[in-house]
């Protein structure tokens, strides 16, 4: 069964974490005058408003983009991906873009989008929402853990590929995995963005335990953690990434404007960051 809906969390503390990131992996991949794909195969409804719907029942948003939007001065690397949100609410409207919305942000003529979202009305939403880009954007309502084994490797033989399940059925952990060994055999040259929530179990360092047992050559791996763990045992106090063929400029970047996100962001004084990385 799919109950979960990511309008709820749209635009809280880890979708600004997954988003800078991926749009920081999507500018360094579109300085090169060569075409790629974009693979999303958790793809969610692409673009949600903050002011009506389920958005406005925790306003996760608040402890998230929210904080965003209020800093001046930010890094330019930040103020990018903020300058992105405000260019869809110039008329006022509160907008916040899902990953396809961010990856089409980036897409060149010759660039393609691959959407996979399981669950029928955030599907429905996202055809919608990119019926205006015609063939080179496809949605299907698919497993994205299958559905990704066609496109790869891309004709093109450049991708970026974002897996960002929603974890409430803990198989995803091992589905991640398999879904990277897979993919790795398929097309290795890819670059692969695993997100995943931190949370008071042990399944989350175990995938990552696994996803560096790989031997991968160059992967990254960055953390944010907001607030110290709930007593209760229950709640995501953070999330991650696990980037496989990283841009080899993301270590430095993310060293700049982690603290920085950390200090937005951060709600007690546990709140924290982690960056570690091994790019050859
Ligand atoms: C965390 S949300 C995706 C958010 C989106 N990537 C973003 O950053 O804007 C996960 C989405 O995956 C969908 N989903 C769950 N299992 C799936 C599967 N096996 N294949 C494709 N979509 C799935 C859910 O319905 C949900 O919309």
């Amino acid at each position: 069964m799919l109950s979960y809906r990511h309008a709820f969390h749209a635009g809280n503390h880890a979708d600004v974490l997954k988003h800078y990131v991926l749009s920081l992996v999507l500018a360094y991949t579109t300085q090169k005058d060569k075409p790629y794909w974009y693979i999303d195969t958790h793809a969610g409804a692409g673009m949600y408003s903050l002011s009506e719907g389920y958005a406005t029942q925790n306003e996760e948003h608040a402890q998230g983009i929210d904080k965003l939007l209020a800093a001046n001065n930010l890094p330019e690397s930040l103020a990018d991906y903020v300058a992105l949100i405000q260019s869809l609410n110039a008329d006022g409207a509160r907008l916040y873009p899902g990953s396809p919305a961010v990856a089409e942000h980036y897409l060149r003529a010759d660039d393609r989008m691959r959407l996979f979202e399981l669950h029928p009305n955030d599907y429905k939403m996202l055809s919608e929402n990119f019926s205006g880009l015609g063939r080179q954007v496809k949605a299907e309502m698919q497993n994205g853990f299958s559905g990704i084994k066609a496109c790869l490797p891309p004709p093109t033989r450049r991708a970026v590929v974002l897996i960002d399940p929603p974890y409430e059925d803990k198989q995803d952990y091992d589905y991640v995995v398999k879904c990277i060994q897979d993919s790795l055999k398929r097309f290795a040259q890819g670059t692969y963005i695993v997100w995943y929530p931190i949370l008071q179990r042990a399944e989350p360092a175990e995938m990552i335990q696994h996803l560096k047992a790989l031997n991968v050559p160059d992967w990254l791996h960055v953390t944010l953690s907001i607030h110290t763990p709930s007593p209760e045992g229950f709640g995501m106090h953070g999330s991650g990434l696990f980037i496989i063929n990283p841009p080899w400029t993301l270590p430095k970047t993310l060293t700049e404007t982690m603290p920085v996100l950390r200090d937005l962001l951060g709600l007690d004084e546990t709140a924290h960051f982690t960056l570690e990385s091994q790019i050859h």
